[in-house]
């Protein structure tokens, strides 16, 4: 592996989210010097609370959508390299909360694009969107970087705008030899350790799993592209390291999808996790395990969203490495582990794990 972040000054957004601690927590063992943006942690066993990242950090609670507070994290700090992350990241809460996922989503982001513009130190950025950034078709072809931006629900619609900006921004302001290097990374659903969000699959599981009661999926059917978060989080910092590298050749969109095998049905997923659990963890035994409870008059979601990762294959020679039981093994693991064991060592243990797959299979 390729990666060089030590005593480099880096900045997160969303770091007490889910993908943010999981990302704090893989730079800080790169030696990284780290400071955040973000609001306070969910719930009190998220990964930022339980594995105390947030003491080994700059933590700073602030707003994106508040543009003096942003630039003034961003003038103290004076980050070289910004991996921007904090967003309202879920599709049914934007549904009550459209202004809201519209003014973090889309404004947060020109604030922090505008934090990057006044701030000499920084070389590279990161801004992550979705792979719900693209103009659904429901075809069954992988979406391309060059595809269109839509979004049927806000939030999908806020992160396709959201790459709008990115795009105008870096034709605008970031196009000069010198200036910084500005990437847009899309990703499907992510599942991995930690996560409890509502809406959420793998947190709908885990907490099914801990009350005993059946777990009711509202679109059994519909495939997803899933990966474990550390598949997309390696991709951010190997996107990072290539813009520092040669920043002229990597700014661009691109998108960190699974392989193939990955990409499945909602319901390959609860039949994998609920049969590890009954493997092993004998509590779980007698669990009822999943059942289906779709109706015809719900929101509309997406149906079929895969993404065509081929130009992170041969550009970045990023690729995931882990097969799809791999990935549900890991994430089952830390749920198994989470209560008993220090969640610290428990997710550094999980990194090294996969950044020796990493450097044996990519
Ligand atoms: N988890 C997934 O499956 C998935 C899939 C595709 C894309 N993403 C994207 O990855 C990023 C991280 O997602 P996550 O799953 O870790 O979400 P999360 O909800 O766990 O974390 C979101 C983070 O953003 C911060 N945040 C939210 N609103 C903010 C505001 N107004 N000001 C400052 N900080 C704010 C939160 O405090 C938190 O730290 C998001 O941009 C999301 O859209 C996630």
């Amino acid at each position: 592996m390729e990666l060089n972040f030590r005593n480099r000054r880096v900045l997160i957004t969303g770091h007490t989210g889910f993908k943010g601690a999981w990302l704090s927590l893989w730079l800080e063992r790169l030696g990284a010097h780290l400071s955040g943006i973000a609001l306070d942690p969910r719930t009190e066993r998220d990964v930022f609370v339980l594995s105390g990242i947030g003491q080994r950090m700059r933590d700073y609670r602030a707003d994106i959508r508040n543009l003096d507070a942003v630039l003034h994290i961003f003038d103290q700090e004076q980050p070289e390299v910004v991996f921007h992350l904090a967003a309202q990241p879920l599709v049914l809460p934007s549904y009550e909360d459209p202004v809201g996922t519209f003014a973090t989503n889309t404004q947060g982001t020109v604030h922090i694009l505008e934090a990057i513009r006044q701030t000499p130190s920084v070389r590279a950025a990161v801004l992550i969107t979705t792979d719900k950034c693209y103009e659904n078709r429901e075809w069954v072809y992988g979406y391309r970087e060059t595809d269109p931006m839509g979004g049927h629900d806000p939030y999908s619609a806020s992160k396709g705008a959201a790459e709008l900006v990115i795009a105008a921004y870096r034709r605008s302001f970031f196009h000069q030899p010198g200036s910084p290097a500005i990437a847009s990374a899309r990703a499907g659903n992510v599942v991995g350790g930690g996560d409890w969000a509502e809406y959420r699959l793998v947190p709908d599981i885990a907490r099914a799993l801990e009350s005993g009661q059946p777990l009711d999926i509202r679109s059994p059917n519909a495939v997803r592209p899933w990966q474990h978060v550390l598949e997309p989080l390696g991709g951010y910092l190997l996107l990072a390291q290539r813009l520092l590298d040669a920043p002229e050749r990597y700014a661009e969109a691109w998108n960190f999808g699974p392989l193939p095998h990955s990409i499945q049905p909602v319901r390959a997923v609860c039949d994998a996790f609920f049969e590890y659990f009954r493997q092993h963890s004998p509590e779980t035994q007698n669990h009822p395990g999943w059942r289906d409870i779709s109706s015809p008059d719900q929101p509309h979601e997406a149906g079929l969203l895969m993404l065509d990762i081929s130009k992170a294959i041969h550009r970045l020679r990023w690729q995931p490495a882990l097969t799809f039981s791999e990935m549900v093994a890991l994430t089952a693991d830390w749920y198994a582990r989470y209560r008993s064991e220090p969640v610290r060592e428990l997710c550094l243990e999980q990194i090294q794990t996969y950044e020796r797959l990493w450097a044996e299979r990519c």
